[in-house]
């Protein structure tokens, strides 16, 4: 079935196995902006999505979905452990998000990591049409650009990197650095967030495999005796503005709003936290910071609310097990110390939720805190952003996010500083309406006009001008 013009390859395919009432079971597409971004395209271009179903030992045959070809990649329990958990999770993204946590370098984790790269990249080879296009996403699959290439030189490739790409000096730790390179190389276009994180892939190639590297261009030798071009740029990711929008008009939405409002007692102010539960996310920095604030006497619970949710993340991974013990530990001191029988100082809710009930949040939060220690993105950020079509709210924005190269008019924090976060957090809450809405309308400008249709539109072009060539 080698027919696919434009073929999507990830970690996960983009769908949820739902238990029905009687224990049938089926799929149903999960709603993320990617999958919205690349929907209209993978109708009309006969697409097909390569990914894994989530869970191990799934065999399925692939199946279609809302006129989507999904081709699912099966894994076993212990390839889940060993790629999944071990080398995409518990190496590659502590290295790649400045070694926050210890990464662990284990050669057993490396090999299942080649291996399930492997397949993915056979998968799309067999599914893509000849001369097709194929994008290849995320730090799961980063030798999958030149497993295809081996396999099918005809196909145009693409890769998209959504987390960062480190400094040389941590790279450097990788006992597989040069491999992955070469893996990503394979690509004829190979996006980034920042262009920072550009600008050291390009060091790293030029140090380690010494090509020649001019602007975002990379000479790389081929087998043949030739050369080939690769580009390596920033494509700053964003969302599928439209639900959000949506949502935040409807009467439901705004009146579930009024009603959490209401159901933590009508606080002057909500501060609002939501990330998955990864210690990457700053969570404890922010938490301590509130801590603080509550201790001096700065804020107090009868006028302040902290909403947190940490959804359920990797949580058969140590790092997140422990981070998980810590968080849960503090926000049990923080409430033992100063919540009263009608006031809580920290709602945290340990769940994940559907779009609208995060938009009715977004809609009653006066503060949204975005900490990260270090983030590819930060995709929350623009979400609260486009939810605030009433030019309300204040949005603190970590400088070590991706967002923050965009959105300027954020209060901007390093999160590292106590202090300096504990300052931010007071300026949020005391700005006056008129400089919020000065702020907001800046900042949903630039969300609304590079949504995620815009994002996915200059990749491919650029991809069409390498073919071109
Ligand atoms: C980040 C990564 C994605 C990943 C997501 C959820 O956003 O960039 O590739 O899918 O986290 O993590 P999970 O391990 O549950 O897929």
């Amino acid at each position: 079935m080698s027919d696919a013009e434009f073929v999507v390859v990830a970690n996960r395919l983009p769908v949820d196995r739902v238990v029905g009432p009687d224990g049938e079971e089926e799929w149903r597409t999960s709603p993320g902006g990617l999958v919205a971004a690349l929907e209209p395209m993978m109708r009309s271009a006969r697409g097909a999505w390569v990914g894994w179903p989530g869970q191990p030992d799934v065999e399925l045959e692939p199946f279609e979905i809302n006129g989507i070809d999904l081709v699912p990649v099966s894994l076993s329990a212990d390839e889940v452990e060993d790629y999944y958990e071990g080398f995409a999770n518990d190496t590659i993204w502590p290295l790649y998000h400045d070694v926050i946590a210890p990464p662990q370098y284990h050669r057993e984790w490396w090999e299942a990591y080649v291996k399930v790269n492997r397949r993915f990249a056979e998968a799309a080879a067999a599914v893509a049409a000849p001369n097709g296009t194929v994008w290849v996403h995320d730090y799961q699959l980063q030798l999958v650009p030149q497993m295809i290439r081996e396999l099918r030189s005809d196909v145009t490739i693409g890769y998209f990197h959504h987390i960062p790409f480190p400094a040389h000096g941590l790279y450097a730790q990788l006992p597989w650095r040069d491999q992955v390179l070469r893996g990503l190389l394979g690509a004829d276009v190979i996006g980034f967030q920042r262009a920072q994180d550009a600008t050291y892939f390009l060091t790293a190639v030029r140090r380690r495999l010494r090509h020649d590297v001019k602007g975002s261009a990379v000479t790389i030798p081929t087998d043949d005796g030739g050369t080939r071009t690769a580009v390596a740029r920033a494509f700053p990711i964003s969302i599928d503005t439209a639900p959000y929008l949506e949502l935040a008009a409807r009467p439901d939405v705004r009146a579930r709003a009024a009603e959490i409002r209401a159901s933590l007692g009508n606080p002057k102010k909500i501060l609002l936290g939501v990330d998955r539960l990864d210690y990457t996310k700053g969570i404890r920095h922010r938490i301590k910071a509130y801590g603080e604030l509550l201790e001096d006497g700065q804020l107090s619970v009868e006028d302040v609310t902290f909403v947190q949710v940490a959804s359920p993340s990797r949580e058969r991974v140590d790092a997140y097990v422990h981070l998980r013990d810590e968080i849960e530990l503090a926000v049990g001191r923080i409430n033992g110390d100063h919540d009263t029988m009608g006031h809580t100082a920290i709602r945290y809710l340990h769940q994940g939720y559907p779009r609208e009930e995060m938009v009715a949040l977004y809609l009653a939060a006066d503060v949204m805190l975005v900490t990260a220690l270090r983030d590819g993105m930060n995709l929350v950020a623009k979400e609260y952003v486009a939810t605030r079509a009433d030019n309300r709210g204040v949005l603190v924005l970590s400088e070590f996010t991706g967002a923050a190269d965009e959105l300027r008019q954020a209060v901007r924090v390093n999160p590292h500083d106590i202090a300096g976060l504990k300052d931010a957090i007071m300026t949020a809450v005391a700005m006056p309406p008129a400089e919020q809405g000065k702020r907001m309308r800046s900042l949903r400008r630039r969300v609304l006009e590079n949504d995620v249709n815009a994002w996915s539109s200059s990749f491919l072009r650029a991809l069409d001008e390498v073919r071109k060539r």
